[in-house]
Order: C-alpha cells, then structure tokens, then sequence
C-alpha cells in the first residue's frame, strides 16, 4: 500500500510561544484530512510545549547531536529530542550543511543516532544552484546520499529523504516538473543501490519555496512522496492550504 503523502513544517528559527496557537489550529484541521500525514518541526524551545499541544500531527525536531550527552555547549542529543516528545527530526539540512558546516558524515552520525533513539529521520539533501548550472545536480545529490545515509539494521524502516535545491529555499523559485521528477528518480535509483529492495519504499519529499499555488501540481510529480515546507508553513492557515493540496 502506498504511503500517504507527508507533509512536514519546519518552523526554522522561527517561534514563539504565540506560535502554539498555530500548532493547534493545525492539528484541529487534520482531523479533516486523515489521508495525509502531517507534522511540524519547531524549534527546541517549543518542543514540549507543541508536543502537548497536539494530538494528531507529529512533532520533530531540527537537529541532533551525534553523540548521546556531554560537553557540547548549545547541543540537544537524539535522546534529548525523545524524551521532549518529538517522533523525528531533520537531518542535514542545507542551512546545518552551510551555517555549521556538516559534512555528509556528520549527517550519517547524526542519523544513526536519531534512529538508535528511537527517532525517525528525514535526511535532507541538495545542490546549489551552481552545481545545477554545471549540470552535476544529480551527482551532488547522489554523493550527499552516499555519505549520510544511516546503515545501521532497519535504518530503512524510519527513514525519509527530503529533495530541497538550495537555491530553491525560500527564493519563491522551484524546479520544473521535469527536474523534479528526474530528481526523485535519480535518488531512487540511489535508495535502491544503498538499501536493496528497500529502498524503493522509502518516502522521498520535495522541498524548496512550496505554497499552495504550487503544492498540488508539485505533489503530482511521481515519487514525491510529500513536502517539507519553511516559510509557507509558519501560519496555519498557510499551512493547512498546502496539506489541502495533499489530501
Ligand atoms: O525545510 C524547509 C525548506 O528549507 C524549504 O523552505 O519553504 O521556505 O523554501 P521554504
């Protein structure tokens, strides 16, 4: 059976307790779409709150750290983010990729901690827009899945991809249909090489300037599997037009 389609707001640096009233007008509108999986991401600091804020939508976090605990100043472990109440969290995100310098191996470590956690993870990957223009999008995007991909046993069971082009992140540009479609095609010929047979069930998002004016005709390309959404996902009525397109 297919999965249904996932959409995930990432709230980014974005938040206040105000925002909370947000969090529940979308997990009150869910209810009225039970074909489409819906979660946001908030930051850190809004973690519990949203948790208990909720009942129906997921709850994630941005980030992890690699290792479980200790001296890393401003650092949430994996464990840290479970124990707030969050079901998964992002993973190498193009700003923690730019702003932070991850490298894909720090996204692997990063992963497998989430997933030993007991977290599920969406692994964001990417090119800029000047790998695009070189015509190397498809490389780029498949040595970022090499690299941080998790392999830990059953990795695949709790894993999702998030496509987002750099340049496509809060700019109001997207790709064309057929990029994208030829996108999620080379990823999953990737997912397949890593992970066997497996990896052709793993959701694959898209992400990058979604709204609703686009969120249908992006969530029809095949083997978009959903959306991760930053700035059109930070008011509920935003939001819950892109969820709309979903269902
Ligand atoms: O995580 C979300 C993405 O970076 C997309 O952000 O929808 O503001 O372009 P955006």
């Amino acid at each position: 059976m297919a999965a249904l389609p996932y959409i995930v707001g990432n709230w980014k640096m974005n938040g206040t307790r105000a925002m909370l009233n947000e969090a529940r007008a979308i997990d009150r509108a869910a209810a009225r779409f039970p074909k489409v999986q819906v979660a946001v991401a908030p930051p850190a600091t809004l973690l519990y709150r949203t948790r208990d804020a909720v009942e129906l939508i997921g709850v994630g976090g941005q980030d992890c750290h690699h290792k479980e605990s200790g001296a890393f100043t401003g650092d949430i472990s994996a464990p840290m983010l479970k124990d707030a109440g969050a079901d998964f969290t992002l993973v190498g995100h193009s700003e923690r990729r730019e702003y932070h310098s991850e490298s894909d191996a720090d996204v692997k470590a990063k992963a497998e901690a989430a997933l030993s956690a007991g977290l599920a993870v969406i692994l964001c990957v990417g090119e800029t827009e000047s790998q695009r223009d070189a015509g190397d999008a498809e490389a780029v995007v498949g040595s970022q899945l090499e690299g941080s991909c998790p392999r830990t046993d059953g990795a695949v069971d709790k894993l999702s991809i998030a496509y987002e082009p750099v340049w496509a992140i809060g700019t109001g540009r997207v790709p064309s249909v057929e990029d994208v479609a030829a996108m999620h095609a080379s990823i999953r010929a990737r997912l397949v090489a890593i992970y066997g047979d497996a990896g052709a069930d793993l959701r694959i998002l898209y992400g990058g300037s979604v709204k609703a004016e686009n969120a249908g005709e992006l969530l029809a390309i095949p083997d978009v599997g959903g959306a991760l959404v930053g700035g059109a996902s930070l008011t509920a009525e935003s939001f819950l037009a892109i969820v709309g397109a979903a269902a």
